[in-house]
């Protein structure tokens, strides 16, 4: 008999396909962050960076969907995520309660272009996040892609307090258990997080930080560089659109999946 998951169901193909996956853990990071693991379809497949459609019914029974990055790499046996809760957010504020064992509805379409198809190749690789746009590049960073193509990667994060760092730290730290890390030098990747309400070895915004040439000293550069160095942004539309004048200020050229670039953005995704 034909697996319903796997049959194409008026043309549409196996990935495409709607369904209700079971949450399997949910953990709570601040009062407004929180992280949490669906079980994965057998068939889904995605690339790492890239977001789906995942949602709840309200009380009416209407189904309500938001675009989520998946936190998680794309060899992973399951699918994490990582969310702000807004108060009256209509999706956060049910997406917060949830528990081990609900159903969450996963739209089974990924799609996205904080992805490596979507660059040229080059030799270093700048992730530049706030806030929860650190979640697709949680699921870069444990993909053995971007050791492969990159020789040098720096991932920077921007939040309010160090509190708000924590999961991202937690990803790093994931990777030294990763096996499929395991003969990648994954020291080649530098950390480099910044925060712009509490004292911290790093202070300030990193779109001040660059244009100061903070940031630059730091790590040991002049600045960018157009012809080896690459980048992916993921945060707010204001912190998008600074970073898009301070890449194609450089000389960077900004890329999609149809025409590869010197850099790509993203909004990261709020309930
Ligand atoms: P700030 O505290 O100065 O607003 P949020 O919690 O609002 O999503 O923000 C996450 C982090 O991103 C905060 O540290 C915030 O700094 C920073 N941020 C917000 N907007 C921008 C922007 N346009 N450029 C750079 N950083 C930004």
């Amino acid at each position: 008999m034909l697996n319903p998951q796997n049959s194409l169901v008026n043309g549409t193909s196996p990935n495409e396909v709607d369904e209700t996956v079971e949450v399997i853990s949910i953990k709570h990071w601040t009062k407004n962050l929180f992280s949490f693991r669906l079980q994965r379809p057998k068939s889904f497949r995605f690339s790492s960076g890239e977001f789906v459609l995942l949602g709840l019914k309200d009380t009416s029974g209407k189904p309500i969907l938001r675009a989520y990055s998946i936190a998680s790499p794309s060899w992973d046996d399951t699918l994490l995520f990582y969310s702000i809760y807004v108060e009256d957010g209509p999706l956060t504020s049910m997406l917060s309660k949830i528990k081990k064992g609900d159903g969450v509805i996963l739209k089974r379409k990924p799609t996205g272009t904080l992805v490596l198809n979507a660059l040229r190749p080059g030799k270093k690789l700048f992730l530049f996040a706030t806030g929860t746009g650190i979640a697709p590049f949680a699921s870069l960073i444990r993909d053995p892609l971007i050791y492969e193509n990159f020789a040098d990667i720096v991932l920077i994060h921007t939040c309010r307090m160090k509190e708000d760092l924590a999961f991202g730290q937690l990803v790093l730290e994931l990777r030294e258990n990763d096996c499929l890390l395991e003969d990648l030098d994954i020291k080649r990747l530098r950390y480099f997080p910044t925060l712009t309400r509490e004292k911290f070895v790093n202070e300030g915004r990193i779109t001040d930080l660059i244009s100061s040439g903070v940031f630059f000293r730091e790590i040991g550069m002049s600045g960018f560089s157009c012809d080896s160095d690459r980048a992916m942004v993921c945060g707010s539309l204001d912190f998008n659109k600074e970073m898009k004048t301070l890449l194609l200020n450089a000389g960077l050229a900004e890329g999609s999946i149809s025409e590869p670039g010197d850099f790509v953005l993203e909004r990261a995704f709020v309930g």
